[in-house]
Protein backbone atom coordinates (compact mmCIF):
# COMPACT_ATOMS: atom_id res chain seq x y z
CA UNK A 1 0.00 0.00 0.00
CA UNK A 2 1.18 3.25 -1.00
CA UNK A 3 0.44 6.69 0.43
CA UNK A 4 -2.78 6.37 -1.64
CA UNK A 5 -5.31 3.28 -0.39
CA UNK A 6 -6.26 2.26 -4.26
CA UNK A 7 -10.01 0.83 -4.09
CA UNK A 8 -12.17 -1.21 -6.37
CA UNK A 9 -16.14 -1.50 -5.97
CA UNK A 10 -17.86 -4.85 -7.19
CA UNK A 11 -21.60 -4.32 -8.21
CA UNK A 12 -22.39 -0.71 -9.76
CA UNK A 13 -25.69 -0.82 -8.39
CA UNK A 14 -27.53 2.28 -6.31
CA UNK A 15 -25.37 1.98 -3.51
CA UNK A 16 -21.93 1.71 -5.34
CA UNK A 17 -22.84 5.76 -6.39
CA UNK A 18 -22.84 6.35 -2.42
CA UNK A 19 -19.33 4.66 -1.78
CA UNK A 20 -17.93 6.22 -5.09
CA UNK A 21 -19.27 9.68 -3.64
CA UNK A 22 -17.71 9.00 -0.28
CA UNK A 23 -14.44 7.74 -1.52
CA UNK A 24 -14.12 10.53 -3.94
CA UNK A 25 -14.15 13.09 -0.73
CA UNK A 26 -11.84 11.05 1.65
CA UNK A 27 -8.29 12.11 1.92
CA UNK A 28 -5.56 8.84 0.63
CA UNK A 29 -7.89 6.98 -0.69
CA UNK A 30 -8.71 6.86 -4.48
CA UNK A 31 -11.31 4.49 -7.08
CA UNK A 32 -9.26 3.17 -9.23
CA UNK A 33 -11.59 0.03 -10.55
CA UNK A 34 -15.54 -1.18 -10.64
CA UNK A 35 -17.11 -4.41 -11.58
CA UNK A 36 -20.32 -5.68 -12.98
CA UNK A 37 -21.40 -8.77 -14.54
CA UNK A 38 -23.07 -6.46 -16.69
CA UNK A 39 -20.17 -4.55 -18.88
CA UNK A 40 -22.64 -1.92 -19.46
CA UNK A 41 -22.90 -0.71 -16.21
CA UNK A 42 -19.78 -1.49 -15.25
CA UNK A 43 -18.47 0.85 -18.11
CA UNK A 44 -20.70 3.63 -18.00
CA UNK A 45 -20.24 3.87 -13.88
CA UNK A 46 -16.41 3.78 -14.34
CA UNK A 47 -16.81 6.39 -17.07
CA UNK A 48 -18.37 8.38 -14.50
CA UNK A 49 -15.51 7.69 -11.92
CA UNK A 50 -12.06 7.91 -13.93
CA UNK A 51 -11.99 4.32 -13.09
CA UNK A 52 -11.09 1.02 -15.36
CA UNK A 53 -14.45 -1.34 -16.00
CA UNK A 54 -14.45 -5.22 -15.57
CA UNK A 55 -17.22 -7.72 -16.29
CA UNK A 56 -15.42 -10.05 -14.80
CA UNK A 57 -14.33 -9.31 -11.05
CA UNK A 58 -11.94 -12.15 -10.66
CA UNK A 59 -10.02 -10.70 -13.36
CA UNK A 60 -9.68 -7.17 -11.54
CA UNK A 61 -8.58 -8.81 -8.60
CA UNK A 62 -5.22 -9.84 -10.15
CA UNK A 63 -4.09 -6.23 -10.04
CA UNK A 64 -1.83 -5.88 -7.88
CA UNK A 65 -1.82 -2.48 -7.46
CA UNK A 66 -5.46 -2.22 -5.61
CA UNK A 67 -5.70 -2.20 -1.60
CA UNK A 68 -9.32 -2.90 -0.94
CA UNK A 69 -12.58 -4.04 -2.58
CA UNK A 70 -16.19 -2.82 -1.91
CA UNK A 71 -18.37 -5.28 -2.13
CA UNK A 72 -22.05 -3.95 -3.27
CA UNK A 73 -23.92 -7.23 -5.18
CA UNK A 74 -26.62 -8.16 -3.98
CA UNK A 75 -26.87 -9.66 -0.85
CA UNK A 76 -26.14 -13.26 -1.45
CA UNK A 77 -22.96 -12.76 -3.17
CA UNK A 78 -21.10 -10.97 -0.87
CA UNK A 79 -19.65 -13.87 0.71
CA UNK A 80 -18.39 -15.42 -2.43
CA UNK A 81 -16.68 -11.80 -3.45
CA UNK A 82 -15.57 -11.05 -0.14
CA UNK A 83 -13.99 -14.55 -0.27
CA UNK A 84 -12.30 -14.30 -3.49
CA UNK A 85 -10.80 -10.69 -2.42
CA UNK A 86 -9.30 -11.92 0.57
CA UNK A 87 -7.78 -14.49 -0.87
CA UNK A 88 -6.16 -12.42 -3.37
CA UNK A 89 -4.70 -10.18 -0.79
CA UNK A 90 -7.00 -7.52 -0.86
CA UNK A 91 -9.21 -6.05 2.51
CA UNK A 92 -12.61 -6.08 1.90
CA UNK A 93 -15.21 -3.58 3.09
CA UNK A 94 -18.84 -5.06 2.25
CA UNK A 95 -21.87 -3.92 2.65
CA UNK A 96 -24.73 -4.94 4.85
CA UNK A 97 -26.32 -7.70 5.35
CA UNK A 98 -22.93 -9.52 5.59
CA UNK A 99 -24.22 -12.23 3.60
CA UNK A 100 -27.34 -13.90 4.30
CA UNK A 101 -26.40 -17.23 6.33
CA UNK A 102 -24.00 -17.60 9.38
CA UNK A 103 -22.25 -20.40 7.75
CA UNK A 104 -20.96 -17.99 4.87
CA UNK A 105 -20.13 -15.20 7.47
CA UNK A 106 -18.12 -18.11 9.25
CA UNK A 107 -16.07 -18.75 6.44
CA UNK A 108 -15.22 -15.03 5.83
CA UNK A 109 -14.51 -14.36 9.18
CA UNK A 110 -12.24 -17.80 9.00
CA UNK A 111 -10.65 -16.29 5.63
CA UNK A 112 -9.88 -12.87 6.76
CA UNK A 113 -7.75 -14.52 9.85
CA UNK A 114 -6.58 -16.97 7.81
CA UNK A 115 -4.77 -14.17 5.28
CA UNK A 116 -4.59 -11.12 7.49
CA UNK A 117 -6.20 -9.19 5.26
CA UNK A 118 -9.33 -6.99 7.51
CA UNK A 119 -12.89 -7.70 6.74
CA UNK A 120 -15.49 -4.74 7.64
CA UNK A 121 -19.38 -4.63 7.69
CA UNK A 122 -21.27 -1.37 6.58
CA UNK A 123 -23.37 -0.22 9.16
CA UNK A 124 -23.24 3.20 8.31
CA UNK A 125 -25.88 4.32 11.21
CA UNK A 126 -23.48 3.15 13.86
CA UNK A 127 -21.30 6.13 12.77
CA UNK A 128 -23.86 9.26 13.16
CA UNK A 129 -23.04 11.40 15.76
CA UNK A 130 -26.39 10.51 17.58
CA UNK A 131 -25.49 6.67 17.56
CA UNK A 132 -21.61 7.06 18.87
CA UNK A 133 -23.43 9.61 21.63
CA UNK A 134 -26.08 7.36 23.20
CA UNK A 135 -23.36 4.29 22.91
CA UNK A 136 -21.00 6.12 25.09
CA UNK A 137 -23.84 7.17 27.55
CA UNK A 138 -24.93 3.60 27.81
CA UNK A 139 -20.98 2.80 28.31
CA UNK A 140 -20.43 5.40 30.97
CA UNK A 141 -23.48 3.77 32.68
CA UNK A 142 -25.63 6.93 32.43
CA UNK A 143 -28.70 5.60 31.34
CA UNK A 144 -28.50 2.81 34.59
CA UNK A 145 -29.80 -0.90 34.06
CA UNK A 146 -31.19 -1.34 30.71
CA UNK A 147 -35.14 -1.72 30.83
CA UNK A 148 -36.69 -1.85 27.63
CA UNK A 149 -35.28 -1.90 23.69
CA UNK A 150 -37.38 -0.90 20.77
CA UNK A 151 -36.29 -0.68 17.16
CA UNK A 152 -39.39 0.49 14.81
CA UNK A 153 -38.53 1.08 11.18
CA UNK A 154 -41.38 1.40 9.03
CA UNK A 155 -40.78 1.86 6.09
CA UNK A 156 -42.26 1.92 2.36
CA UNK A 157 -41.47 0.21 -0.76
CA UNK A 158 -43.47 0.45 -3.99
CA UNK A 159 -43.66 -2.96 -6.19
CA UNK A 160 -41.39 -1.34 -8.81
CA UNK A 161 -38.68 -1.56 -5.79
CA UNK A 162 -39.14 -5.16 -5.85
CA UNK A 163 -39.22 -5.36 -9.32
CA UNK A 164 -35.92 -2.97 -10.32
CA UNK A 165 -33.59 -6.34 -9.92
CA UNK A 166 -34.49 -9.97 -10.04
CA UNK A 167 -32.98 -10.53 -6.60
CA UNK A 168 -34.75 -8.37 -4.32
CA UNK A 169 -37.63 -10.12 -2.48
CA UNK A 170 -35.89 -13.42 -2.98
CA UNK A 171 -34.72 -15.75 -0.18
CA UNK A 172 -31.96 -17.15 -2.79
CA UNK A 173 -30.14 -13.65 -3.03
CA UNK A 174 -32.12 -11.31 -0.51
CA UNK A 175 -31.99 -13.57 2.62
CA UNK A 176 -35.67 -11.99 3.39
CA UNK A 177 -37.16 -9.23 2.90
CA UNK A 178 -38.15 -6.07 5.42
CA UNK A 179 -35.85 -6.93 8.20
CA UNK A 180 -33.30 -8.78 6.43
CA UNK A 181 -32.70 -5.39 3.97
CA UNK A 182 -33.98 -2.86 5.55
CA UNK A 183 -34.61 -3.10 9.28
CA UNK A 184 -31.41 -4.50 9.73
CA UNK A 185 -29.66 -1.06 10.14
CA UNK A 186 -31.39 -0.44 13.10
CA UNK A 187 -31.51 -3.92 14.63
CA UNK A 188 -27.98 -3.60 14.19
CA UNK A 189 -28.04 -0.63 16.62
CA UNK A 190 -30.13 -2.09 18.83
CA UNK A 191 -27.96 -4.79 19.73
CA UNK A 192 -25.08 -2.50 19.70
CA UNK A 193 -26.76 -0.57 22.21
CA UNK A 194 -28.27 -3.09 24.40
CA UNK A 195 -25.67 -5.77 24.05
CA UNK A 196 -26.57 -9.87 23.28
CA UNK A 197 -29.81 -11.04 22.67
CA UNK A 198 -30.66 -14.31 24.91
CA UNK A 199 -34.41 -15.14 23.04
CA UNK A 200 -36.78 -14.31 20.12
CA UNK A 201 -40.34 -14.84 19.58
CA UNK A 202 -41.71 -13.17 16.61
CA UNK A 203 -44.40 -13.70 13.35
CA UNK A 204 -43.47 -12.12 9.89
CA UNK A 205 -46.03 -11.81 7.03
CA UNK A 206 -46.18 -10.79 3.48
CA UNK A 207 -49.17 -8.03 3.29
CA UNK A 208 -48.51 -6.03 0.22
CA UNK A 209 -46.17 -6.84 -2.21
CA UNK A 210 -45.96 -9.77 -4.92
CA UNK A 211 -42.40 -11.27 -3.26
CA UNK A 212 -42.26 -14.57 -1.28
CA UNK A 213 -40.29 -12.99 1.46
CA UNK A 214 -41.59 -11.29 4.64
CA UNK A 215 -42.99 -7.18 4.23
CA UNK A 216 -44.16 -7.21 7.70
CA UNK A 217 -42.35 -8.21 11.10
CA UNK A 218 -43.03 -8.20 14.79
CA UNK A 219 -40.64 -9.35 17.47
CA UNK A 220 -40.57 -10.15 21.12
CA UNK A 221 -36.94 -9.89 22.49
CA UNK A 222 -35.15 -10.77 25.85
CA UNK A 223 -31.39 -9.60 26.18
CA UNK A 224 -28.73 -11.16 28.21
CA UNK A 225 -28.78 -8.59 30.61
CA UNK A 226 -32.25 -9.20 31.47
CA UNK A 227 -33.67 -6.29 29.59
CA UNK A 228 -36.71 -6.74 26.96
CA UNK A 229 -37.52 -5.45 23.52
CA UNK A 230 -39.30 -5.42 20.40
CA UNK A 231 -38.15 -4.81 16.72
CA UNK A 232 -41.07 -4.08 14.18
CA UNK A 233 -39.96 -3.84 10.55
CA UNK A 234 -41.75 -3.32 7.72
CA UNK A 235 -41.79 -2.23 3.81
CA UNK A 236 -45.61 -1.25 3.63
CA UNK A 237 -46.08 1.35 5.45
CA UNK A 238 -47.32 4.17 3.03
CA UNK A 239 -45.68 6.89 3.36
CA UNK A 240 -42.70 5.45 5.33
CA UNK A 241 -40.99 6.93 7.87
CA UNK A 242 -38.06 7.44 10.17
CA UNK A 243 -36.42 4.65 11.53
CA UNK A 244 -36.59 4.93 15.37
CA UNK A 245 -34.28 3.70 18.39
CA UNK A 246 -35.83 3.79 21.61
CA UNK A 247 -33.75 2.83 24.83
CA UNK A 248 -35.47 2.97 28.21
CA UNK A 249 -33.03 2.50 31.80
CA UNK A 250 -33.69 2.89 35.41
CA UNK A 251 -32.04 6.54 34.70
CA UNK A 252 -33.25 7.75 31.43
CA UNK A 253 -34.37 7.10 27.95
CA UNK A 254 -33.35 8.45 24.98
CA UNK A 255 -34.70 8.01 21.12
CA UNK A 256 -33.25 8.49 17.76
CA UNK A 257 -35.49 9.11 14.99
CA UNK A 258 -33.35 8.97 11.38
CA UNK A 259 -30.01 9.89 12.59
CA UNK A 260 -30.79 12.45 15.02
CA UNK A 261 -31.62 12.38 18.69
CA UNK A 262 -35.19 13.34 19.66
CA UNK A 263 -35.38 12.39 22.93
CA UNK A 264 -32.86 13.14 25.24
CA UNK A 265 -34.07 12.58 29.34
CA UNK A 266 -30.98 11.66 31.62
CA UNK A 267 -31.43 11.81 35.89
CA UNK A 268 -28.06 13.12 35.39
CA UNK A 269 -27.94 15.76 32.67
CA UNK A 270 -28.62 19.35 32.72
CA UNK A 271 -31.47 21.15 30.65
CA UNK A 272 -28.09 22.76 28.84
CA UNK A 273 -27.12 19.54 27.62
CA UNK A 274 -30.37 17.99 26.43
CA UNK A 275 -30.57 21.79 24.64
CA UNK A 276 -27.17 21.70 23.14
CA UNK A 277 -27.74 18.00 22.13
CA UNK A 278 -31.01 18.31 20.70
CA UNK A 279 -30.47 21.56 18.50
CA UNK A 280 -26.90 20.52 17.26
CA UNK A 281 -27.15 19.52 13.34
CA UNK A 282 -25.09 16.39 13.29
CA UNK A 283 -26.75 14.98 16.98
CA UNK A 284 -30.19 16.75 17.10
CA UNK A 285 -33.46 17.16 15.58
CA UNK A 286 -33.20 20.80 14.82
CA UNK A 287 -30.72 20.46 11.34
CA UNK A 288 -31.08 21.59 8.07
CA UNK A 289 -28.59 19.29 6.08
CA UNK A 290 -29.49 17.46 3.17
CA UNK A 291 -30.54 13.88 4.07
CA UNK A 292 -28.65 12.81 1.02
CA UNK A 293 -25.80 14.33 2.63
CA UNK A 294 -25.82 12.51 6.16
CA UNK A 295 -26.52 9.36 4.50
CA UNK A 296 -23.11 9.89 2.46
CA UNK A 297 -21.09 10.87 5.03
CA UNK A 298 -22.09 7.84 7.36
CA UNK A 299 -20.69 5.97 5.12
CA UNK A 300 -17.62 7.98 4.32
CA UNK A 301 -16.99 8.00 8.31
CA UNK A 302 -17.36 4.22 7.94
CA UNK A 303 -15.09 3.80 5.27
CA UNK A 304 -12.05 5.89 6.76
CA UNK A 305 -12.38 3.89 9.65
CA UNK A 306 -11.95 0.61 7.46
CA UNK A 307 -8.51 2.56 5.73
CA UNK A 308 -7.81 3.94 9.20
CA UNK A 309 -8.12 0.06 10.90
CA UNK A 310 -5.82 -0.99 7.69
CA UNK A 311 -2.52 1.85 8.34
CA UNK A 312 -2.80 1.72 11.67
CA UNK A 313 -3.41 -2.73 12.01
CA UNK A 314 -6.05 -1.89 14.55
CA UNK A 315 -9.70 -4.12 14.03
CA UNK A 316 -12.76 -1.52 12.16
CA UNK A 317 -15.54 -0.52 14.27
CA UNK A 318 -17.95 -2.76 12.49
CA UNK A 319 -15.66 -6.29 11.68
CA UNK A 320 -17.14 -9.44 10.69
CA UNK A 321 -17.51 -10.80 14.33
CA UNK A 322 -19.77 -7.07 14.70
CA UNK A 323 -21.25 -7.15 10.79
CA UNK A 324 -22.08 -10.88 11.87
CA UNK A 325 -24.57 -9.80 15.08
CA UNK A 326 -27.75 -7.80 13.44
CA UNK A 327 -28.10 -10.88 10.75
CA UNK A 328 -27.89 -13.34 14.11
CA UNK A 329 -30.72 -11.78 15.45
CA UNK A 330 -32.85 -11.66 11.60
CA UNK A 331 -32.54 -14.89 11.38
CA UNK A 332 -33.53 -15.85 14.54
CA UNK A 333 -36.61 -13.97 13.73
CA UNK A 334 -37.42 -15.29 10.75
CA UNK A 335 -37.01 -18.88 12.43
CA UNK A 336 -39.13 -18.15 15.34
CA UNK A 337 -41.90 -16.81 13.08
CA UNK A 338 -41.55 -19.93 11.24
CA UNK A 339 -41.87 -22.26 13.60
CA UNK A 340 -43.58 -20.74 16.35
CA UNK A 341 -40.88 -21.12 18.66
CA UNK A 342 -38.98 -18.92 21.12
CA UNK A 343 -35.71 -19.14 19.59
CA UNK A 344 -32.25 -18.89 21.72
CA UNK A 345 -29.58 -17.24 20.79
CA UNK A 346 -26.77 -17.63 19.78
CA UNK A 347 -27.65 -20.32 16.99
CA UNK A 348 -25.25 -22.36 15.26
N1 LIG B 1 -26.00 0.56 3.49
C1 LIG B 1 -27.09 0.97 2.85
O1 LIG B 1 -27.72 1.94 3.24
C2 LIG B 1 -27.54 0.22 1.63
C3 LIG B 1 -28.48 0.79 0.76
C4 LIG B 1 -28.84 0.09 -0.38
C5 LIG B 1 -28.31 -1.18 -0.62
N2 LIG B 1 -27.43 -1.73 0.26
C6 LIG B 1 -26.88 -3.08 0.03
O2 LIG B 1 -26.04 -3.03 -1.11
C7 LIG B 1 -26.14 -4.22 -1.86
C8 LIG B 1 -26.51 -3.87 -3.30
O3 LIG B 1 -27.77 -3.21 -3.32
P1 LIG B 1 -28.19 -2.27 -4.55
O4 LIG B 1 -29.49 -1.67 -4.17
O5 LIG B 1 -27.05 -1.41 -4.92
O6 LIG B 1 -28.43 -3.39 -5.67
P2 LIG B 1 -28.44 -3.21 -7.25
O7 LIG B 1 -29.22 -4.34 -7.81
O8 LIG B 1 -28.81 -1.81 -7.63
O9 LIG B 1 -26.88 -3.40 -7.62
C9 LIG B 1 -26.22 -4.64 -7.53
C10 LIG B 1 -25.26 -4.73 -8.72
O10 LIG B 1 -24.49 -5.93 -8.58
C11 LIG B 1 -24.30 -6.46 -9.88
N3 LIG B 1 -23.94 -7.88 -9.78
C12 LIG B 1 -24.75 -8.95 -9.57
N4 LIG B 1 -24.03 -10.08 -9.55
C13 LIG B 1 -22.73 -9.72 -9.73
C14 LIG B 1 -21.51 -10.45 -9.81
N5 LIG B 1 -21.47 -11.78 -9.67
N6 LIG B 1 -20.37 -9.76 -10.05
C15 LIG B 1 -20.38 -8.42 -10.20
N7 LIG B 1 -21.52 -7.67 -10.13
C16 LIG B 1 -22.67 -8.33 -9.89
C17 LIG B 1 -25.63 -6.22 -10.59
O11 LIG B 1 -25.50 -6.28 -12.00
C18 LIG B 1 -25.97 -4.81 -10.08
O12 LIG B 1 -25.49 -3.81 -10.93
C19 LIG B 1 -27.18 -5.08 -1.16
O13 LIG B 1 -26.55 -6.06 -0.38
C20 LIG B 1 -27.94 -4.12 -0.29
O14 LIG B 1 -28.43 -4.70 0.91
C21 LIG B 1 -27.03 -1.05 1.36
Amino acid sequence: MGEEFRLAIVGCGVIAKTHAEAIAKMKGARLVAVADISREKSESFAATQGATAYADYLEMLERPDLDGVVVCTPSGLHGEVANAAMQAGKHVITEKPMDISLSRCDEMIRISERTGKKLAVISQHRFDLASLFLHQAIEQGRLGRLVLGDAHVKWYRKQEYYDSAGWRGTWRLDGGGALINQSIHTIDLLQWMMGPVESIQACTATLTHRIEVEDAAVAALRFKNGALGVIEGTTSAYPGGKARLEVYGERGQVSISGDRLVNWQLADSSEQEVQALISDPERGSGGTQDPAAVWGNAHRAQLEDFVDAIRTGRRPLVDGHEGRKGLEIVLAVYEAARTGKEVRLPSR
